[in-house]
């Protein structure tokens, strides 16, 4: 992993206008990330996590402050940065080869001719192990399934960056762990860097180069940056009987319930 800063977020502020009066949801955020670092966005649910991701993505512009990727301003979205969301928004009335195209055709069409793309789609989706459902329409397949195509087409663009918002979120519990490790494959391979967002303790200690710690809004933060320095490649198995994980999952657990307790 490199130190390059791939994303820095600079004094980021953003208020919404509601009908009740003006809402800070975020407040004075700041922090970087380095290519290659898996780094999860952790917090109580309504803190501001997916704000926080989706002024990455560029899907909204801050009230105040900036953002840069790659040292370029971030002002709108842009295929460096794609977004996987929890509730996989892939096209009903398409097959999972037509979604992924979807995207391919729009990043790559003057790159690549068309028995490229179609290469680099079926390559891709293998990538998932969702070769074999390439004309499979979304509701033909599971939810892990339409999460791994999701994965294959951000994946397809070739992102910089790659933005998780809750992926595994629906999920039960064995499929969530068989796509944590496909995605931590895929990073191995890859050194792609990963944004990931989840409120799973597990997840973030897992998958996570570092977990940033949000405090509760109105007005959130970042309040405290936790270091996950187990070597890799990881194992749930093994890391279950390891003293280091159980110590950083209780760091965790004392930043979310007891310092920044939220009422049910
Ligand atoms: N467009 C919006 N207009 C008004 N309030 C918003 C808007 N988007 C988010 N919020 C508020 O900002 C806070 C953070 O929301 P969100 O980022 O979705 O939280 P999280 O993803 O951590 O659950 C919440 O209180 C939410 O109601
Ligand atoms: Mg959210």
């Amino acid at each position: 992993m490199s130190k390059k800063p791939i994303i820095q977020v600079q004094a980021v502020s953003q208020r919404f206008s509601t009908a009740g009066g003006e809402f800070v949801a975020l407040q004075n955020v700041s922090f970087d990330i380095h290519e290659g670092e898996t780094v999860s966005l952790i917090g109580h649910s309504g803190c501001g996590k997916s704000t926080l991701l989706n002024l990455i993505a560029g899907i909204t512009l801050p009230t105040e402050g900036g953002l840069l990727c790659d040292n370029r301003e971030i002002a709108g979205p842009g295929p460096e940065r794609a977004v996987v969301f929890q509730n996989h928004s892939l096209l009903p009335w398409l097959t999972c080869f037509d979604n992924v195209a979807l995207a391919v055709d729009q990043v790559f069409r003057r790159t690549m001719n068309k028995a490229e793309r179609r290469e680099w789609i079926e390559h891709n989706l293998d990538r998932v192990q969702m070769g074999h459902a390439l004309h499979k329409r979304p509701g033909e397949i599971s939810g892990g399934m339409k999460q791994r195509v999701g994965i294959a087409r951000a994946l397809a663009m070739k992102p910089k960056v790659l933005l998780m918002d809750e992926p595994f979120g629906a999920l039960d519990a064995l499929t969530r762990a068989h796509l944590q490790d496909a995605v931590m494959q895929i990073q191995q391979s890859l050194n792609t860097t990963i944004v990931l967002i989840t409120h799973d303790v597990d997840e973030a200690v897992l998958l996570s180069d570092r977990v940033l710690m949000m405090t509760n809004g109105p007005a959130a933060t970042v309040g405290e940056i936790l270091d996950v320095k187990l070597p890799r490649p990881r194992n749930r198995v093994q890391l279950a009987d390891d003293s280091r994980y159980h110590h950083l999952r209780q760091q965790i657990l004392h930043f979310l319930y007891e310092k920044q307790p939220k009422a049910a």
